[in-house]
């Protein structure tokens, strides 16, 4: 691998997402003017419980979400992680490694292996730390549970410990979606927040169009399917291990190590998005 490409996974912090040419073909088709619903005469709500229906079956072999009634469209996984910790009195853990920006609005207790039982946990699977999938064994406390890179992995299942209380979605890793803001949060209880929100129909008419547009277009794994051969060709030429989610890896050579996540082990998380066209 050329040199300057070599520093620019090494510089890169973030997790970039590709946007296929079929995906953005297919996202042509949304007219902006179709979701002009006058709020409360039940259009929107009909729209949001097909998508519902629709989503549970999408990921059902990977989650099963039938212990989680209540579901809320939400401006990406973010707006989900806004309404939790704005609602959010008890304190909360995570793993090192973990997904960032949850810290960076209200502090949390990094952990390594060890959870306080006392203390809600937030976790991602697939793991932000690397893009892998991880077990979640013998958790009892509550946990919130971030499944931000569903879409992006093959079908793997995930198990929700006993005192999950919420479950969420994003549709940015996947299909290249981060500008557009959309996802899905699903819950044992009413939201304390969303579900007022809801009753009013108030959230975002075409974000729900646009999911129902690529669900009805892909099944969960199609984008994982349609990339891994290409993410398998670029790990082989740089020596990287392929993670779960199509468009990230994994290296333990020493040259990555700013990119290292977490003192657990030496896999430096390395995304693949820039290095081809997808
Ligand atoms: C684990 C995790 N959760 C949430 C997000 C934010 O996702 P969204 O674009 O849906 O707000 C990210 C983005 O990097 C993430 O890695």
């Amino acid at each position: 691998m050329e040199n300057n490409l070599k520093k620019q996974i090494r510089n890169n912090p973030w997790v970039d997402v590709p946007l296929a040419d079929d995906v953005k073909r297919i996202l042509k088709r949304q007219t902006v003017a179709d979701t002009y619903y006058k709020r409360g005469d039940g259009q929107a709500t009909k729209d949001l419980k097909h998508v519902e229906a629709q989503h549970r079956k999408w990921v059902n072999d990977i989650i099963d979400l039938s212990e989680f009634p209540y579901c809320y469209f939400t401006n990406g996984a973010t707006d989900a992680l806004h309404y939790w910790l704005l609602t959010e009195d008890r304190e909360y853990q995570y793993y090192q490694g973990e997904y960032e920006y949850p810290m960076m609005i209200k502090p949390g207790h990094e952990i390594n292996q060890l959870i306080d039982p006392d203390k809600v946990l937030y976790v991602s699977v697939p793991s932000a730390c690397d893009g892998n999938f991880v077990e979640l064994q013998d958790i009892n406390c509550p946990v919130i549970l971030d499944c931000t890179y569903v879409s992006s992995t093959n079908i793997q299942k995930i198990n929700t410990p006993k005192n999950t209380e919420q479950v969420m979605f994003s549709f940015s890793k996947g299909f290249g979606l981060v500008g557009q803001r959309v996802g899905l949060v699903y819950t044992k209880e009413p939201h304390k927040t969303l579900h007022t929100l809801k009753e009013l129909e108030n959230w975002n008419y075409g974000g729900v169009r646009t999911i129902d547009l690529i669900m009805s277009n892909y099944t969960v794994d199609d984008m994982w399917n349609i990339h891994r051969a290409k993410q398998i060709k670029i790990c082989n030429e740089y020596d990287f291990t392929p993670s779960d989610c199509y468009f990230l890896s994994t290296s333990i050579a020493p040259y990555y190590k700013r990119r290292r996540r977490t003192t657990s082990n030496d896999a430096a998380r390395l995304c693949l998005t820039s290095l081809t066209k997808w």
